[in-house]
């Protein structure tokens, strides 16, 4: 809906100046994968790894976020599409607050990603595909949801009776089979020094 009688307020401290202040280049960084493919871990190796360089961060987990602002939302599609509609404009509220947003959602559809992606502007958005192979992230089920969702306790279960489309264009793919924690985090950091998002200290 749009709102007629709403009008938008321009205030004095910008996006700009609260990235000057913060010495740095405010972007989302953009979590996508299966259950188990490892997002919450290399985000939070990630951050860490951030805040250790001085960097102001903040991490959205997808099942935190879920015992709070989205707890009304499941699985079916349409709660899906809210819910990463939700954390889409979160995000580019916490980009204007002059931060690095780490995201960790499975955000299972392309379209709603690319929504995402045209909030903020260019470079502002890098989409991270988290792409280790389902067999592994099943060996792996760390919360027995892969278990539940083959004996039909858990339905709507991604990968297994729901879609997961994966990037065509991801600005990092990495596969967490092949790498270590620290090594999956050194890609992503590598990237952003690349990208002059950050900065060697
Ligand atoms: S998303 O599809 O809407 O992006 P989100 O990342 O927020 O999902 O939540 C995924 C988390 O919810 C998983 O880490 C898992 O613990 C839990 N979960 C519970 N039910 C399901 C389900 N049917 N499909 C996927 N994840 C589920």
């Amino acid at each position: 809906m749009t709102e007629k009688n709403i009008v938008w307020h321009l205030h004095s401290v910008t996006k700009k100046s609260r990235s000057v202040q913060k010495k740095q280049q405010p972007c989302i960084l953009w979590f996508t994968g299966l259950n188990g493919a490892g997002k919450s871990t290399i985000a939070g190796a990630v951050e860490q790894k951030l805040y250790e360089q001085g960097h102001h961060t903040y991490l959205l987990d997808g099942d935190n976020v879920r015992h709070g602002l989205n707890k009304d939302l499941a699985f079916s599609n349409e709660d899906r599409i809210e819910n990463i509609r939700r954390i889409g404009e979160l995000s580019k509220l916490f980009v204007d607050a002059g931060l690095l947003v780490l995201t960790a959602f499975i955000s299972p559809f392309q379209f709603d990603r690319k929504i995402v992606r045209e909030l903020v502007g260019n470079n502002e958005f890098i989409e991270i595909h988290m792409n280790t192979p389902i067999e592994i992230c099943e060996q792996r089920d760390p919360k027995g949801l892969y278990e539940k969702a083959r004996r039909g306790e858990i339905k709507n279960f991604t990968g297994i009776d729901s879609d997961y489309e994966a990037p065509e264009q991801a600005e990092v793919t990495i596969n967490t089979a092949e790498l270590s924690i620290e090594e999956c985090a050194d890609v992503i950091i590598d990237y952003l020094k690349s990208k002059h998002i950050i900065f060697e200290c």
